[in-house]
């Protein structure tokens, strides 16, 4: 099939890459002439595991990158993969949206039967508003020149091409029966793995054996665009909560990482996003939750759960910024050292990081910090010039002449660290282990006060009233 994906950002370029390797056509179709540069001369414009060989050994076999609109005459099937950044407000700024609605419109050929898809998340709805700009951009008209879809993404950055390989579920929102047929023949190999072993060298960073069968899931478009924020939100619900408990274990001296293993073990509750963390952050949870707590109150409808979800979220960034003053008594005149700035490991996405929100608390209180991120630094920087930070280039020097080292994010790197070799470098050991990813028990033994969360027992003696009914 004849592909065109436009945007190469997270979502765009592992699309387009994914599609290429499954033997589709298929153009990355971008504004930014950087981007699309990097992509012709076999790079990828963003840090990902994997996308760089795979950009490498396809393009311009059946990967192809431009920034000229007029590809989209010749495509079957056009996937919208633009940002859609949160407005002041909450809601979802749909700007690049109808910049591509326009364009797309624009180019369409009149004799060729094109499925417009939203690949990137937006709000229920967003496919009517495309389609009628599109409409009013080329005199076209929907259901008879063109049909809408929604096909939204499931995949983790850092983890995109096991995601869009092995995905669970491909959920596809379309109530006309020539697009369903289109999109059924779109994810043909994908869905029954054709050629897969042969590809064997391009799976071999994502290759998921015992992966089962995606299910392929068709309903309406409304009902596939709420998909993707419902299932974000509950995300983003599962890890407040374990966070929650993470906190009331510090205090009873139970263990998180034990309670969370036994929790998982139930089918219905499940082992993934279990994980204790600072709190969760990134491009797609704030702007998602935000998104929906917005359009529930909109339309007089009031999303409890969600909400109390972000509010607890920041008040796990608010805990982990007080147990360091706890321990150090004061925050003022201190040098602290933050290992990691991304929202989690194996990506250079460093927006809306929850290494931000606490480091700029940390700031407010009166310390220093030092930062190291093995690939996020740059972009941080970038987003948060106003923060007074002192960026190094090794973990190593994070470590040095500080009162405290926080890891925030587990990149592997930092799992390797020598920390005997570390701790003379301090001013006092105390070493915040925000992911209870580090060996405690080794750790300890170095000398370091270590101290993760939720897992360091506290002494309280649990009350209880002895005279019962
Ligand atoms: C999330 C969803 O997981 C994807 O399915 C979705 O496609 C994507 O948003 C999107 O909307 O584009 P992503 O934001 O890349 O993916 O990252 P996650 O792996 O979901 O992590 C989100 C945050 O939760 C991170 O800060 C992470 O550190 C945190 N987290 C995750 C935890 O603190 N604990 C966990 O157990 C899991």
């Amino acid at each position: 099939m004849n592909i065109v994906c436009i945007g190469s950002g997270y979502v765009g370029s592992v699309t387009g890459a994914a599609f290429a390797v499954l033997g589709h056509h298929t153009t990355v179709l971008d504004i930014d002439h950087n981007k699309i540069d990097l992509m012709n001369a076999g790079k990828s414009p963003i840090y990902e595991p994997g996308l760089d060989h795979l950009i490498a050994k396809y393009m311009g076999r059946t990967l192809f990158a431009t920034t000229d609109y007029q590809v989209i005459y010749q495509a079957e099937v056009v996937f919208i993969g633009v940002g859609t950044p949160s407005k002041a407000d909450g809601t979802a700024d749909l700007k690049f949206i109808r910049l591509a609605a326009e364009s797309i419109g624009k180019h369409l050929n009149p004799n060729k039967f094109t499925v417009i898809i939203n690949k990137s998340t937006v709000p229920v709805g967003t496919a009517d508003l495309v389609a009628s700009i599109i409409e009013e951009a080329s005199g076209l008209q929907v259901n008879k020149h063109f049909a809408m879809a929604s096909n939204p993404e499931f995949l983790r950055e850092g983890y995109a091409l096991e995601d869009v390989f092995f995905p669970d579920r491909i959920v596809i929102g379309t109530e006309h029966e020539r697009s369903k047929k289109v999109m059924q023949a779109l994810y043909f190999n994908l869905l029954n793995r054709v050629n897969y072993d042969e590809k064997s060298s391009d799976f071999k960073f994502a290759y998921n054996s015992h992966a089962a069968l995606p299910t392929y899931y068709e309903t309406d478009i409304k009902s596939a665009e709420m998909i993707k924020y419902a299932s974000n939100a509950f995300l983003a619900v599962k890890v407040s909560y374990i966070n929650e408990m993470a906190r009331l274990c510090e205090t009873l001296g139970a263990n998180i990482t034990e309670v969370a293993n036994g929790m998982g073990m139930d089918s219905r509750i499940g082992s993934k996003f279990l994980q204790v963390s600072s709190g969760w952050s990134g491009s797609c949870f704030p702007k998602d939750t935000a998104e929906l707590l917005a359009t529930s109150q909109k339309y007089s409808c009031e999303l409890t759960v969600v909400q109390a979800a972000v509010d607890s979220n920041q008040q796990m960034h608010d805990y982990v910024v007080d147990k360091i003053k706890r321990k150090l008594k004061t925050l003022t005149g201190k040098n602290i050292g933050i290992l990691g700035l991304t929202f989690k490991p194996n990506t250079d996405d460093a927006r809306k990081t929850q290494a931000s929100v606490i480091i700029k608390e940390l700031i407010d209180a009166g310390a220093r910090i030092k930062a190291h991120d093995p690939h996020g630094m740059e972009m941080f920087q970038q987003l948060n010039a106003a923060l007074d930070v002192q960026y190094v280039t090794s973990a190593i020097e994070v470590t040095n002449n500080v009162d405290a080292v926080v890891l925030l994010t587990h990149w592997d790197e930092y799992l390797l660290i020598d920390w005997s070799q570390v701790l003379p470098n301090m001013r006092s050991p105390y070493l915040l282990d925000t992911r209870n990813v580090l060996k405690q028990s080794h750790l300890q033994k170095l000398g370091f006060d270590y101290e993760g969360l939720g897992i360091n027992s506290s002494k309280n003696k649990i009350e209880f009233e002895v005279k019962g009914a």
